[in-house]
């Protein structure tokens, strides 16, 4: 990075309105002068999931105001920044175009260069943002709509080592919290419930453990909580509170085992003279059960852990704005021919994953 910039971010890709400020130095050391996050829960709540069209229409209505928060928060005006960053994709596509239609139109009146930026590169780069992590590093990336595990060579090269092939992790806790009766989000509650509960009163499956490599899968995992719970309420009429808790923590002990078990795999296709940080992000890394579980693998494969402050793990535009900044000196800024994708893999190298998140197709 040769001089020190200031890039206004745009993230409208799932749920989540936001617009951040990120000045990055000419050291490469990032901070965080505003970050703005709208979220759409409340819109989305009667229907079980995201509506496209509802988060596509509440991010056209609320961009504007999140830039103009994040520059008033940042102190700092459209004329002083230095290029304008957008989430161009994956996602669920209305609300990438909203986003990517508002940065252009921006774009357009000051002139700013223009960077469309892949919502999991942000995400993906977030240990950089926060902690200076050098490359390349591991990572494993699980939210309500994307689960992998990657070595980041750099700000445009991933090598995806595994994936899920159904369920996203996050997708799974909220399913399971709602077949269990507790609130959304799921994940949240789910952990809240494991710390009363026994995760050996009921043995569910580990899956693909059998399977070399790193893929995943949390569907069948679902099935089998479905099963023993419609078990518990044939012969007992419902399910009591330590129901509940026993599922959550034998749910969220299962999760913590594959996530620990892939790890361990990951590392094995790691570059052994490479230096060693396991990184966590994505909305799921704020489950403690699981950040102590990938804590404990980095330990013994002689690694450092990083997870980033949650604000930084869900979605969010500082990661974007970060992510530009980062890729500006190795790629063109785009221009007004960008366009929104809804699938948009990192690693371009291999196949599509399977599988299609609640907040949209996976990449
Ligand atoms: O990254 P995020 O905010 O949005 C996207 O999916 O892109 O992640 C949200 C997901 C939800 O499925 C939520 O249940 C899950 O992250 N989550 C958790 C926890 N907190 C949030 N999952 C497990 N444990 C948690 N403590
Ligand atoms: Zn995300």
């Amino acid at each position: 990075m040769p001089q020190a910039v200031t890039i206004l971010g745009i993230e409208s890709s799932c749920d989540d309105t936001a617009a951040a400020l990120v000045r990055v130095g000419a050291n490469g050391h990032a901070s965080v002068l505003s970050s703005v996050v709208a979220d759409q829960t409340d819109l989305h709540a009667a229907f079980g999931g995201v509506v496209p069209e509802i988060a596509a229409r509440a991010h056209a209505e609320k961009l504007d105001l999140c830039i103009e928060q994040a520059l008033i928060k940042g102190k700092m005006q459209l004329s002083d920044i230095d290029a304008i960053a957008v989430t161009a994709g994956p996602g669920l596509i209305g609300g990438v175009i909203s986003g990517v239609m508002c940065a252009k139109g921006l774009s357009l009146a000051t002139g700013k260069p223009l960077y469309g930026v892949n919502h999991l590169a942000g995400h993906a780069l977030t240990p950089r943002l926060t902690d200076n992590v050098p490359y390349p590093y591991l990572m494993l990336l699980v939210s309500g709509g994307h689960c992998q595990f990657l070595i980041v060579h750099g700000p445009l090269k991933f090598e995806r080592l595994g994936g899920t092939i159904d369920d996203a992790p996050g997708e799974a806790f909220d399913k399971i919290a709602r077949l269990i009766g507790l609130s959304q989000p799921g994940g949240p509650a789910i952990e809240h419930a494991a710390k009363q509960g026994d995760p050996k009163r009921f043995k569910f499956p580990r899956p693909l453990l059998d399977r070399d490599g790193c893929d995943m899968s949390f569907s069948g995992l679902k099935t089998a909580v479905l099963r023993t719970r419609d078990a518990i309420i044939a012969e007992r009429g419902g399910l009591t509170g330590q129901d509940q808790a026993d599922l959550a923590d034998g749910f969220q002990a299962a999760v913590v085992d594959v996530f620990v078990e892939k790890a361990r795999r990951a590392f094995q296709s790691y570059p052994p003279d490479a230096s060693r940080t396991l990184c966590l992000a994505g909305g799921v890394a704020a489950n403690h059960a699981i950040r102590s579980g990938l804590e404990t693998v980095a330990a013994e494969q002689n690694a450092s852990f990083v997870a980033p402050p949650l604000s930084l793990c869900t979605d969010n535009a500082a990661m974007i704005a970060y992510a530009a900044a980062e890729q500006r000196g190795t790629d063109d800024a785009d221009d007004l021919t960008l366009s929104a994708r809804p699938r948009w893999p990192l690693d371009t190298s291999q196949p599509a994953m399977l599988g299609s998140g609640k907040k949209g197709a996976k990449a």
